[in-house]
C-alpha cells in the first residue's frame, strides 16, 4: 500500500506521521515544493520508527512526482493555510491554482490513485478535482467532516464530563463556520441520546462551539490546526487501504442525494478499498434538512468563485 501526501507542513506531515505509526502503509511519499523540506521531514519521521514501532518507509520528495508513481491513495493538503480572522473560503485564489496542478500532476503517475483533498476552502477544492480531472467520483474524497465530527465529539464529552470513548456523533455539511451541521439528535453517551443529559441550550453551545473548531484554533495557534487534521486524514487513507467499510462524513459529490445536485459536501458515506462505496441517505429533521441546504447554498457560492 504505497500512500502519496503532498504538502510537508504541519498537517501533510502529522497526517504522514499517523499513517506510519498504524502501520498499514508499506510507503509513505511526502512531497513539498520547498527544497529539501519533504526530505528532511521524511528523514526526522524515520528516526522515530525504532522508537514508535513501525515498519512504514517513509520518503521525500522536493516536487518529483516520479516518485509517487502507483500511489493507491494521494493526500493533497498544499496551499496556503488561513490566518487568525481569515474564512476557509479566502484562500481560494491560490489554493485553486495549486490543487488543480497537483491533482494532475499526482494522476499523471498513478492513474489509479483515490485522492484525499484537505486544501481549504476544502468543499470547493473536492468539486474543482471534479471538474478538472476524469477520476470516478467513487475515487475523489474531501477531508473535513471527520474532522468536525472529532471536534464534535471532544464538545461534547466536555458537556457530559464523560471520557470521548462514550461519545459518539457526526458532523455533515460544508466545511466552513457557518455552514456545518453537527446532528446532535443523533449524538449518543454509550448508545443514549445526549439530549438525556444535556439542555437545548447547552447543545446548542456545543454546535456553536463545533462549528468554529477551526477557527478557535487558528486564533491562538496564528495559523491552522494540524493534529487533528492529520488524524483524520489518517484514519480515513486507514479505512480505504484496509477496506474497513467505516462509515464518515465526507465531502462527496451529490447528485441527486439528500436533494443535491452538483456540488461536493460533507455526508454519511462508507470508505473501503474502492474510496467511496457508497453514499448514506439518514433520516434528517426539518432543522437539520434546512441546515443542510443552507449549507449547501453557502458552498456553490463558493465553488462560483472558481474559474472552471
Ligand atoms: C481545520 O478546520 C484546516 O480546515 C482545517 O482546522
Amino acid at each position: 500500500m504505497k500512500v502519496t501526501v503532498v504538502g510537508a507542513g504541519a498537517v501533510g506531515a502529522s497526517c504522514a506521521e499517523y499513517i506510519a505509526i498504524k502501520n498499514f502503509a508499506s510507503e509513505v511519499v511526502l512531497l513539498d515544493i520547498k527544497e529539501g523540506y519533504a526530505e528532511g521531514k521524511a528523514m526526522d519521521l524515520m528516526q522515530t520508527a525504532s522508537l514508535n514501532g513501525f515498519d512504514t518507509k517513509i520518503t521525500g520528495s522536493t516536487n518529483d512526482y516520479s516518485k509517487t508513481a502507483n500511489s493507491d491513495i494521494c493526500v493533497i493538503t498544499s496551499g496556503i493555510p488561513r490566518k487568525p480572522g481569515m474564512t476557509r473560503e479566502e484562500l481560494i485564489g491560490i489554493n485553486a491554482g495549486i490543487v488543480k496542478t497537483v491533482s494532475s500532476n499526482l494522476i499523471q503517475h498513478s492513474p489509479n490513485t483515490i485522492i484525499i483533498v484537505v486544501s481549504n476552502p476544502m468543499d470547493t477544492m473536492t468539486y474543482l478535482v471534479h471538474k478538472t480531472t476524469d477520476l470516478p467520483k467513487n475515487r475523489i474524497i474531501g477531508m473535513g467532516g471527520a474532522l468536525d465530527s472529532a471536534r464534535f465529539k471532544y464538545r461534547l464529552a466536555e458537556a457530559l464530563g464523560a471520557p470521548i470513548s462514550d461519545v459518539d456523533g457526526m458532523v455533515i455539511g460544508g466545511h466552513s463556520d457557518t455552514g456545518m451541521v453537527p446532528l446532535t439528535a443523533h449524538a449518543t453517551r454509550n448508545s443514549v441520546k445526549v439530549s438525556e443529559f444535556l439542555s437545548a441550550e447547552r447543545l446548542e453551545q456545543v454546535k456553536e462551539d463545533t462549528k468554529v473548531g477551526g477557527a478557535t484554533l487558528t486564533k491562538l495557534l496564528g495559523t491552522s490546526a494540524w493534529y487533528a487534521p492529520g488524524a483524520a486524514v489518517s484514519a480515513l487513507v486507514q479505512a480505504i487501504a484496509c477496506d474497513q467499510k467505516k462509515l464518515f462524513p465526507c465531502s462527496v459529490l451529490l447528485e441527486g442525494e439528500y436533494g443535491l445536485d452538483n456540488l461536493c459536501i460533507g455526508a454519511p458515506v462508507i470508505l473501503g478499498r474502492n474510496g467511496i462505496e457508497s453514499i448514506v441517505e439518514i433520516k434528517l429533521s426539518e432543522a437539520e434538512k434546512a441546515h443542510l441546504m443552507e449549507s449547501a447554498e453557502g458552498v456553490k457560492k463558493t465553488n462560483n468563485l472558481l474559474e472552471l
